[in-house]
């Protein structure tokens, strides 16, 4: 009998609405339906799909979606998806359509797609924010995935971050985790600064994108802010732009700085062994080897110092059909171990990972009260040992 998988979220320290989260996860799962049917309805409409009552085999209906390449592995994932959702079926070695593929094809037409997901935002608010994101994935993917618009301007259109940001405004799950973050590194930084009185605390968080988490770890330290230093670190100098502007003004105990977690601290400006929390939040599953990006968290911290990773550990169809649609969704390497048709690692991939780069005492927590099998997302925090070491 191994660690129990997800141990209980440490109470009082991070609470949840348990009815306002069920909602939520109903609305969710609406939300991702209309997303499946979108996606049928448009691989029909583009003539991608078997006529109803013809078969055709997987690398025929990929041929006919003409999938550039880099996104093999999306086009695998969206006909096992719709499989799974009952809009395909298999026959023999082939995929038809059922019926439910014929009562989606008005999706085909955007004012209709408009009309249903206005629909969809006014009885789901606990999910609206995740319908304009998955509308402009699905209503482009065709374009996206044959090579023919890059999916930053589905994603990032004109620049801007409002479609992936709204998913976070007044979001109960994911506001859930970022308080859990937010909570586990003020209580370290608070010990730290209790046993080392004349030191200054060093946090750092790789992956820090638009601080989706990064605002509620600051507004947690704002009472330390004297005796720390939190380096806002990103791969992308765009990210680095926002956080400035965002978090830079009168908090001068926060530095910004690029960081790429697929390399060496050393080789970018940042010392070894150095850090008293290293916090990568939704950022790991992004890397080529995630066992080279603990390796390099690792080398970061001081020994006893402790990773906070933040991370989805289950597939979920929102994911494929929106981030999907990312070439970066896909980018690990073949042989990396991650859940099938996702980037992502399970509960005990995380624990095996974070063990064999060096971490101890590796505690993963959720959402209170739900079972295991229903949780998507979980905070680990693990502890570096001595030592130091190589960190590639
Ligand atoms: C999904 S966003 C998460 C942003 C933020 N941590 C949050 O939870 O709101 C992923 C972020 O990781 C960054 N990223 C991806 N690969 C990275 C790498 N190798 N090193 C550092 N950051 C990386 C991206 O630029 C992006 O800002």
């Amino acid at each position: 009998m191994t660690a129990p998988d997800v141990e209980a979220t440490p109470q009082p320290l991070v609470d949840v609405d348990q009815e306002r989260h069920a909602r939520f996860r109903t609305s969710f799962e609406a939300v991702t339906d209309f997303g499946r049917r979108l996606l049928a309805a448009r691989l029909a409409a583009a003539g991608v799909l078997p006529a109803p009552g013809a078969v055709a085999g997987r690398e025929e209906i990929l041929a006919r979606l003409a999938v550039a390449p880099g996104y093999q592995r999306l086009g695998d994932a969206l006909l096992d998806l719709l499989a799974d959702a009952g809009l395909l079926r298999w026959q023999g070695d082939g995929l038809a359509v059922t019926g439910r593929v014929a009562e989606a094809a008005g999706f085909a037409e955007d004012d209709a797609v408009d009309a249903a997901a206005a629909t969809l935002r006014r009885e789901h608010p606990e999910a609206a924010g995740y319908v304009p994101l998955l509308v402009a994935c699905q209503t482009q993917l065709v374009e996206v995935v044959r090579g023919d618009r890059p999916a930053n301007e589905v994603l990032f259109p004109g620049g801007s971050a409002d479609l992936v940001s709204a998913i976070y405004r007044d979001n109960v799950q994911l506001d859930f985790y970022n308080r859990l973050c937010a909570a586990r590194v003020r209580e370290h930084v608070r010990q730290f600064l209790r046993r080392y009185p004349r030191s200054y605390a060093h946090v750092m968080e790789v992956g820090a994108g638009t601080g989706g988490t990064s605002g509620p770890v600051l507004d947690a330290l704002t009472d330390r802010t004297e005796r720390l230093r939190y380096f806002y670190t990103d791969v992308g100098p765009a990210f680095l732009r926002l956080g400035r502007q965002r978090f830079g003004v009168d908090r001068p105990h926060v530095d910004f700085a690029r960081y790429n977690v697929e390399g060496a601290p050393e080789d970018q400006g940042f010392e070894p062994g150095s850090m008293d929390v290293v916090l990568a939040s939704n950022v790991l599953h992004a890397t080529l080897r995630i066992s080279a990006a603990l390796r390099h968290c690792h080398a970061l911290l001081k020994p006893g110092g402790i990773l906070v990773v933040n991370e989805m550990t289950s597939r979920l169809d929102y994911n494929t059909l929106t981030f999907g649609l990312a070439e970066g969704w896909w980018r690990h390497a073949e042989d990396e171990p991650r859940v099938p048709a996702s980037p992502l690692l399970d509960v005990a991939g995380w624990r095996a990972a974070l063990g064999r780069a060096g971490f101890v005492d590796v505690r993963a927590h959720a959402v209170p009260g739900l079972d295991a099998a229903d949780q998507v997302q979980t905070m680990f925090v693990a502890t570096a040992t001595g030592g130091g070491g190589a960190s590639r």
